[in-house]
């Protein structure tokens, strides 16, 4: 998913036994610590199963025109929010550090957003499993210590009832980001109450818990994300979730040449997803800068719905924008579409004292 190379430096936070969560050794200088998968596949990312596409001339800039017709209707300020559950749970955040249950496991990881205290004690930090110390950087890598007993390297997990692949990797992400599970299941009831056959579009699609979740619902999906590791990963997850006989395409390509392909083949899809990195590359080097290239990819994806498209569900991590950025964009890109769209943030609410802690940006068109 991303490449090594970053330097790895001490981390201040998670201290030792005996010294109180907002104390000293507590504090983390986590100064960017959003979620990042901005490289090409690796080295060791060889698996036959997944096949590069061959090399091919970068898609041509977009010309963009204003579309005529009304703009979609609105709703902005929109918080989403994500409750503890047994599946996942922020337990406690604070002092630069969040402490979250991922299915069997206690956790903690840089969140540069907690500025608070913790309102756990230290008792509760220290029953941890894995903490993930290093450099805190957008691009950097660091470790991962098992206070408690050595860990292997995955893990089961599950949303709502699938079960995947929860994985430490050097970049402190573990294969989910469970503030998603919010447009997951709004994904589930748009394909359900659809009551016809649904195409969705997952494009940045990572370890796939969104397309096992639309599969289940009885979608024909496609994937598509740069980074082989992350597609056999969730192949992994597809077969442990129990859904190899579902339709589901896994496809490893930069999805801007992906996007552009399908509107020249005029394929559709009724249903589309993109949680595009801030900056990435796809597997032939394509440079994926958010700003840059999000116009253009929104007016792909419209491009590319089907005549009787159900939504588009759009999150953007790490950047500096506010969501009426994204949502404007959306808003032209749908005009004369009709639905509405919806902005805001998708926060997950602590376990502890029911702070919301903020992940990411978001903008959805749904057909009204
Ligand atoms: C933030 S993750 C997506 C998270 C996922 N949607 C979820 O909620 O679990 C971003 C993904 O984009 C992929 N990526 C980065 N650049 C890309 C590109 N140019 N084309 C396709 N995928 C890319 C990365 O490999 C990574 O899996």
């Amino acid at each position: 998913m991303k490449s090594s190379g970053g330097k790895t430096r001490k981390a201040k936070g998670a201290g030792p036994k005996g010294t109180a969560p907002n104390a000293a050794p507590y504090r983390q200088a986590a100064t960017k610590p959003r979620p990042q998968f901005a490289k090409p596949a690796q080295a060791p990312d060889n698996d036959s199963r997944v096949k590069a596409p061959p090399r091919s001339e970068p898609v041509p800039k977009r010309v963009l025109t204003r579309r005529s017709g009304a703009r979609p209707t609105e709703k902005t300020g929109l918080i989403l929010e994500t409750r503890p559950s047994d599946d996942y749970a922020l337990l406690d955040s604070g002092n630069g550090l969040k402490l979250e249950q991922y299915g069997p496991y206690r956790i903690i990881r840089p969140e540069g957003q907690a500025i608070w205290l913790p309102a756990w004690n230290k008792a509760e930090w220290d029953k941890a499993d894995a903490i993930f110390t290093g450099n805190t950087d957008e691009e950097g890598v660091g470790r991962w210590h098992f206070p408690q007993v050595p860990l292997g390297e995955t893990w089961p997990m599950a949303y709502d009832g699938i079960p995947f692949f929860g994985r430490f990797t050097s970049f402190r992400h573990v294969g989910v980001f469970p503030e998603q599970g919010t447009h997951w299941s709004h994904m589930d009831t748009l394909i359900r109450n659809a009551k016809r056959p649904v195409k969705v579009l997952n494009l940045f699609g990572y370890t796939g818990v969104a397309s096992l979740v639309a599969a289940r619902a009885g979608a024909e999906v496609t994937h598509v994300d740069a980074s082989k590791k992350a597609i056999v990963w969730a192949r992994e997850n597809q077969e442990m979730a129990g859904l190899s006989g579902k339709p589901v395409r896994w496809i490893c390509e930069d999805a801007m040449k992906f996007v552009a392909r399908e509107e020249r083949r005029g394929s559709g899809y009724d249903i589309i997803l993109l949680d595009p990195p801030a900056y990435g590359r796809g597997p032939n080097g394509e440079v994926w800068q958010l700003f840059d290239n999000l116009p253009d990819m929104v007016d792909l994806c419209r491009s590319i719905l089907t005549p009787n498209p159900l939504g588009v569900v759009l999150t953007a991590y790490s950047i500096r924008a506010s969501f009426f950025a994204i949502h404007e964009l959306m808003r032209d890109a749908f005009t004369g579409l009709g639905g509405e769209v919806q902005s805001g943030e998708l926060i997950l609410r602590e376990r502890s004292s029911g702070r919301a802690l903020s992940t990411s940006l978001f903008s959805r068109w749904g057909a009204k």
